[in-house]
């Protein structure tokens, strides 16, 4: 022991002859506090960030709770009126519509989806009657419309691209005549950013603009909004039973910059990627490529997920909302579709 006692006395003698550390760059002074902090800081989320997805159903003065989206409800016009004005008081600036349609007004082509007197084209007509400074971005695909619960036209059991354009040029004309601002293609069949321009163009709606999901991924996370629509593919042989032939593999992220780009030459005025959270790499790879704005769709299973840890209390709600979303933004987003934008606005209104 007298060993390590001159073992230790020598090991202090030599440490002291070396110096202190000098760390010269030290990133915790920048965090010091809430003023240091807010002067560095580099991504700021504000309501002009958010977009409402809202879901609309027949009748009068009835709204139904979407069991799987803690908030969320499915209401009737006169009430999703009533909420559009809610939602344009406390700075949401836009909404993102899907129609409930009943069963015997599906069929295989979507038909009631061009109806001029359908439950889209009066709810977009009657909230820009109502709240003229509300963006309205209707939905343009064929699922909520689809006796198959397909994005497209089934044509010998197969998801049938070019007759899918054709109906979803109708839809969007009859969305443009209903005074919809931005229209939201969602569908992933080829060459319709193309289809919708010229449709619009011949029209005659040259302001009419298209927010395009050109990287829409065939994800697990829709399934709330599915049970929501009653929209999700049925089961039946003849029909593919997922939309792998249309929306994108989760294993690329190449394919995401090719699909982009074809969308902004065929006329994008935005581009859209989805889902959100678990897709941020592509977000930030797109955000590099393009300059055209990007939005990003939170989608249901992402506000499904924060919303049961939530309610079992293993989550802060609040705190849990504006870090997702700033994160969706500071990954590129210039707007975010969530379902939380109400939630979000009233937060940051604080
Ligand atoms: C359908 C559509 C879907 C969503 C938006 N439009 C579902 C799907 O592609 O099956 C998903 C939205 C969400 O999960 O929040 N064209």
């Amino acid at each position: 022991s007298f060993f390590f006692f001159f073992l230790i006395k020598f090991a202090k003698l030599i440490s002291n002859t070396i110096p202190k550390m000098i760390i010269y760059s030290r990133n915790r002074r920048l965090r010091a506090n809430s003023s240091i902090r807010a002067l560095v800081q580099e991504t700021v989320l504000t309501t002009n960030d958010l977009v409402m997805p809202i879901f609309v159903m027949e009748g009068t003065d009835k709204q139904e709770p979407i069991p799987s989206m803690p908030g969320i409800f499915r209401r009737t016009l006169d009430l999703t009126v009533k909420e559009c004005k809610e939602l344009n008081s406390m700075g949401v600036k836009a909404v993102n519509l899907y129609m409930k349609v009943s069963e015997n007004l599906k069929d295989n082509k979507g038909t009631e989806s061009w109806n001029k007197n359908g439950l889209m084209q009066n709810t977009i007509k009657a909230i820009k009657d109502a709240v003229p400074g509300m963006i309205v971005m209707p939905d343009v695909a064929l699922d909520p419309y689809s006796i198959f619960g397909h994005d497209g036209i089934i044509t010998n059991g197969k998801v049938d691209n070019d007759a899918t354009n054709d109906a979803l040029v109708k839809m969007s004309v009859s969305h443009a005549e209903a005074g919809a601002d931005i229209l939201a293609p969602s569908d992933m069949m080829d060459g319709r950013v193309a289809a919708i321009r010229t449709g619009l163009e011949e029209g005659g709606f040259t302001d009419v603009g298209i927010l395009s999901y050109a990287a829409k991924y065939a994800s697990s996370f829709y399934g709330p909004f599915r049970s929501a629509l009653d929209s999700a593919p049925k089961e039946n042989a003849d029909i593919p039973k997922d939309k792998k032939t249309y929306q994108m593999d989760f294993h690329n992220s190449r394919e995401a910059i090719d699909e982009v780009m074809k969308d902004v030459a065929e006329g994008a005025d935005i581009i859209m990627i989805k889902p959100g959270m678990p897709y941020l790499d592509i977000v930030a790879k797109v955000r590099d490529a393009i300059d055209l704005p990007i939005a990003v769709y939170n989608v249901s299973g992402e506000y499904a997920m924060l919303k049961a840890a939530a309610q079992n209390g293993w989550l802060d709600n609040d705190k849990a909302i504006i870090e997702s979303l700033t994160c969706i933004k500071r990954a590129g987003a210039d707007m975010i579709f969530t379902y939380a934008a109400k939630e979000a606005a009233v937060l940051l209104n604080k």
